[in-house]
């Protein structure tokens, strides 16, 4: 199958107008494939671009993953938990996915993932953890394992993914946070990271520009996920988020999940090297 060929979701390979499909193609036009392999086809035997979500057992990541596949991409599910979960969602949409229950500490484990999904148009980085804890009293181990997970892991992906994009190009979405800006006090080691997200993504931008990867940043503000945990009185932080967005709602992983489409969609086919906020008018840069 040659890549001009390839059809059912991505951006646009030898222009955007390249691309026929796009939404035609998408929701129910895939069908489901078997286990075991990353899974392509769509229903007129052609083959559907591929996705890789990290964390796409998690809230924000399952809905990335579930919205990339309306879009007609074949997901690839990475996640140490719930993979299967969001597969099985996908599939019962009448999506295309295929899971990998793979720890992103374990580079090896992480690399065996990205072999056996082959060649892939887009990843989004989005898997992070974000243990609270007094800034002095944060060990060493835990720095290294925010790190490991939030950072080393979005730049590993990264790499293995640029390696196995075709020569037209692809797209690479880092999820930060917009606590990268404001600070959050006894969430250094995770901060931290998200900021390192934004950096690696300019970096990237810049470098991978000439072979037409695109690398851009969504900044989530406040979703309700299981991330919400760390606060332990949730009827108190929702009126902590209002009290700070401008929009006097709470957003939805759905409304973060479109901006990410967005991004590596053909709409978006000259943007790169850029954050965008999605917080409901909290934090305005
Ligand atoms: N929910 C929010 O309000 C919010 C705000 C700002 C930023 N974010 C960012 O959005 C992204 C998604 O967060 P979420 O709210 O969906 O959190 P979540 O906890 O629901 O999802 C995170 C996912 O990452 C996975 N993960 C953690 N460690 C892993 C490992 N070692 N290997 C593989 N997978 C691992 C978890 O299993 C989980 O499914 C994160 O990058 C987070 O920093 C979220």
């Amino acid at each position: 199958m040659t890549h001009s060929a390839r059809k059912g979701g991505g951006e646009g390979g030898g222009g955007v107008g390249a691309v026929s499909g796009w939404w035609g193609g998408g929701w129910g036009y895939l069908k489901t494939g078997e286990r075991g392999g990353p899974r392509r086809e769509n229903v007129k035997g052609m083959s559907a671009r591929v996705a890789l979500v990290t964390g796409a057992g998690g809230g924000l990541g399952r809905a990335i993953a579930l919205r990339l596949a309306e879009d007609g991409f074949a997901i690839a599910v990475l996640d140490i938990a719930h993979a299967e979960d969001t597969v099985e969602l996908i599939e019962r949409a009448g999506g295309t996915a295929t899971p990998y229950p793979v720890d992103l500490r374990d580079a090896t484990a992480v690399e065996d993932a990205f072999d056996a999904v082959g060649e892939l148009d887009v990843l989004v980085n989005n898997a992070a953890v974000y243990p609270t804890r007094p800034f002095v009293e944060v060990p060493l181990a835990e720095y290294d394992e925010v790190h490991a997970i939030n950072q080393r892991s979005y730049w590993l992906a990264a790499q293995l993914a640029v390696q196995r994009m075709p020569a037209r190009g692809g797209s690479i979405v880092n999820i930060a946070s917009m606590t990268m800006h404001g600070g959050w006090a006894e969430l250094t080691a995770y901060v931290a990271t998200k900021g390192a997200a934004a950096a690696l993504t300019k970096a990237l931008a810049r470098e991978l520009g000439p072979r037409e990867i695109r690398v851009n940043c969504v900044s989530p503000g406040a979703f309700p996920t299981d991330a919400e945990a760390i606060h332990p009185n949730p009827a108190e932080y929702n009126d902590f988020v209002l009290q700070h967005q401008a929009l006097q709602r709470r957003g939805t992983p759905e409304e973060l999940a479109a901006v990410v489409s967005f991004l590596v969609g053909p709409d978006a086919s000259f943007v790169t090297g850029q954050t965008i906020e999605v917080n409901g008018g909290w934090v305005m840069t």
